[in-house]
């Protein structure tokens, strides 16, 4: 083998796409039914956009970016997150002009961060989110909230929690920060380096920090120092869950790791995820819409983890469908002389069989006729239709049905009619 792949990224073979692939359909199915629209924006933005709209001081931005000069001297990222790429194509197609809100949603969205890589984070990973703009309401902050948690539960998710917090207003939070630096400021010999730097750029962060755990525990809440807009926003939130029958947590320790956030933010943690507890986080972003360029515009919104995810849904043992099976494998039978005409035969009828959207495969590979059975066996194929010398001559195919061990002998033109018939009364 010339190389593996890259650290930190992943192979999905066949078993785990189709995993992926249930829940893709089930996320799409719940945000079109809410009204959300798909977008699907590049790989690749110009760096400027995360500096701008993540933050210059984030750790995505300062360590975490994987950032390259082009053939063309601009300066490219791979984008490390989803919410700045959905506003620059909202600013960008007029949306903004529109009738408000707007509601977006994408799936499987690759991201790319530079990190340690570990279970559960890795350099190339998928989200799936949401954002709303236009809507300052706090129905819509607990719009988003609820989808996510429907969204969980109705994949058959059960030990996850959502953790709430407010993190204020550009009027509210500068005084919040203050009396974190004052909480913070005896400790500064004593904490992480990280957190030395926190202190300086952005003391928020501090309450985040793994190692200095109980330092955060005993620092002031965020919620009460909330000016009175927000506190009632944030009140008006925590009622429309209640309604919804969202349960969630007040977790002021929630402060999100980057910079955009107003406001409600929100973490989807699930206990079996270890380090990397976080299925799930978002919140309220109402300054970068404004800050990329754009018309002051409320927004909200949130992005899962598909690999978190998937790999939280097998810890929990939650049944998602395999790939494989088949509804017909054509066999080919007899000697050398016959077997040419029957494969040139089965070939149409495989053809024929697909374009009726009835799954059909066939041997490529020159295999006997046992080999063939125990090749569609391990499909497995739901028939065997086979082609020998004399069903070739009378135009028909001895068509085997595997669940139930029969078999009959039907024209050519009768088979696809038989096996969807069947298939049809065969559960799923
Ligand atoms: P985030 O918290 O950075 O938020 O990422 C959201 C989710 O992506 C995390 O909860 C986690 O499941 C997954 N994730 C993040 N980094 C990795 C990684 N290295 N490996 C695997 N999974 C990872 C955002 O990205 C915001 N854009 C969310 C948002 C949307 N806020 C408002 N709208």
């Amino acid at each position: 083998m010339l190389t593996g792949r890259p650290r930190g990224t992943n192979d999905i073979l066949p078993d785990e796409a189709a995993r992926w692939r249930h829940v893709e359909s089930l996320y799409r199915r719940t945000f079109l039914c809410a009204g959300y629209g798909e977008i699907r924006t590049p790989v690749f933005e110009h760096t400027e956009l995360f500096q701008r709209g993540v933050g210059a001081d984030t750790d995505i931005v300062e360590k975490e970016m994987y950032s390259f000069t082009d053939r063309g001297g601009r300066s490219v990222t791979l984008r490390p997150e989803g919410t700045a790429p959905v506003v620059r194509a909202y600013l960008e197609h007029g949306l903004h002009g529109q009738p408000q809100p707007i509601k977006l949603f994408y799936v499987s969205s690759p991201m790319f961060r530079y990190d340690r890589p570990q279970a559960g984070r890795y350099r190339q990973f998928h989200q799936a989110g949401a954002e709303v703009f236009g809507a300052a309401d706090p129905a819509a902050d607990a719009e988003v909230i609820a989808l996510a948690a429907g969204f969980f539960r109705a994949l058959g998710l059960r030990g996850f929690s959502v953790r709430l917090n407010s993190i204020g207003c550009p009027g509210c939070r500068p005084a919040y920060r203050e009396r974190l630096r004052t909480y913070y400021a005896p400790h500064l010999g004593a904490v992480c380096d990280d957190c030395r730097r926190r202190f300086e750029q952005n003391p928020l962060r501090l309450l985040d920090c793994k190692r200095d755990r109980a330092l955060a525990a005993g620092a002031p809440s965020v919620l009460e120092h909330l000016c009175g807009d927000c506190a009632s926003h944030f009140r008006a939130v925590q009622e429309y869950l209640h309604d919804l029958g969202v349960d969630f947590v007040l977790d002021p320790g929630i402060v999100r790791g980057l910079d955009y956030y107003t406001r409600t933010v929100f973490e989807v943690v699930h206990g079996q995820l270890g380090a990397q507890s976080s299925l799930c986080g978002g919140g309220r972003y109402d300054g970068l819409v404004e800050a990329c360029g754009g018309p002051p515009t409320p927004a909200v919104g949130f992005a899962l983890g598909m690999e978190r995810l998937l790999l939280t849904l097998q810890q929990e043992g939650v049944a998602l469908p395999v790939s494989g099976g088949l509804d017909v494998f054509v066999a080919i039978a007899g000697g050398a002389g016959e077997a040419d005409q029957a494969r040139r035969a089965a070939a149409v009828l495989v053809a024929r069989l697909r374009a009726e959207g009835v799954s059909a495969d066939m041997d490529l590979a020159g295999r006997s006729l046992k080999a063939q059975m125990r090749y569609a066996a391990k499909y497995p194929a739901r028939f065997v239709a086979i082609m020998g010398e004399e069903e070739l001559a009378r135009g028909t195919v001895a068509l085997r049905d595997m669940e139930r061990g029969t078999q009959e002998e039907l024209s050519l033109g009768a088979v696809v009619e038989r096996v969807r018939a069947l298939r049809a009364a065969c559960p799923d």
